[in-house]
């Protein structure tokens, strides 16, 4: 059977995705995840300027492969992002999707500016993350004027690379909002990021076991809620999705195609060895392959057809 699969014009071996988040801050931690078996790798969200994260503890294992994070999207800057997408082609030939965050919209502008030049395949938006509400505010994704600026902004910015835009979970109405990124130009939704934030204390200090307190929870304990909101933004939209969320073996990859993704992101399974992008590719292989399945693309969607 074929997984072999093209997203807005990039070819990839396959529809798994290295999602943003913990790994992926190196070239070479990227280009490792296409070698384990990843289609396509996300770097961690590049900033034009170093951005210093939080202080530890910045993960909590919550058990069941759920975790419960806030480093604070900590990153080098832009020459940083130079380097190691240079690390990335020299090692790899898989597509590159780039993750850029920023603190206000002017600053999304040139993040995206600066992003474009290194010639990523895709650009990811992350206007999602639960953890830097108290530095900026309340993420754009949780509002559907604030969603629709930013996308409009960063989309100039972005040339003849694609645009994905990465939804928050935490809203009432994320098919609305992916469809006003899809007005403002998007070329692609990912759902879903971070739910939350949640919190856990230490009940013998009583104090919050996160320096930052709250973080966002990712893992399994999600894959029900990422799997509705890309069912409803399958409804909503025309653009592609890139559906994440809790994701951790072949079964659940098959789900979230039929749910309506294109493309299938792998973050936290992906924390205790890059291993699982190979197995779970086999996975899928094998449920199609006894299923007379022969293109891979055929699941995407199909719990709106049946
Ligand atoms: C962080 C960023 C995210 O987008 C997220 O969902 C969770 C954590 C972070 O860097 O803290």
């Amino acid at each position: 059977m074929k997984l072999t699969t093209k997203f807005l014009g990039i070819s990839l071996a396959n529809p798994l995705v290295l999602a943003s988040g913990i790994l992926g801050t190196t070239g070479a931690s990227l280009a490792a995840a296409v070698k384990a078996g990843a289609g396509a790798a996300t770097s961690k969200s590049v900033w034009l300027r170093r951005h210093d994260g939080h202080s530890n503890p910045t993960v909590l294992n919550l058990g069941g492969g759920n975790l419960l994070n806030a480093v604070g999207l900590p990153h080098g800057g832009i020459e940083e992002a130079r380097v190691e997408f240079e690390n990335f082609r020299k090692l790899s030939s898989a597509p590159l999707f780039a993750s850029i965050a920023a603190s206000n919209f002017e600053e999304f502008g040139e993040t995206a500016a600066a992003v474009a030049e290194l010639k990523p395949d895709l650009m990811e938006l992350n206007i999602s993350c639960p953890n830097v509400e108290s530095e900026f505010g309340r993420p754009f994704a949780c509002s559907i004027r604030d969603t629709k600026k930013v996308v409009k902004i960063v989309k100039k910015k972005c040339g003849a690379i694609p645009l994905a835009v990465k939804l928050s979970p935490n809203v009432e109405n994320i098919a609305e909002i992916a469809r006003a990124a899809e007005t403002a130009g998007a070329d692609a939704i990912t759902a879903v990021n971070t739910v939350g934030p949640g919190m856990v204390i230490d009940i013998e200090t009583a104090e919050p076991i996160l320096l930052n307190r709250v973080g966002g929870l990712s893992g399994p304990a999600i894959r029900p809620l990422a799997v509705r909101a890309v069912w409803e933004i399958f409804e909503a939209v025309k653009i592609p999705i890139i559906g994440t969320g809790g994701v951790a073996n072949g079964r659940d990859a098959i789900e979230m195609m039929e749910a309506g993704a294109s493309l299938v992101g792998i973050g936290s399974a992906a924390k205790d060895g890059l291993e699982i992008f190979g197995k779970i590719k086999k996975e899928i292989e094998k449920w199609c392959e006894s299923r007379g399945i022969e293109n891979i693309s055929e699941l995407t969607g199909k719990a709106h057809r049946s």
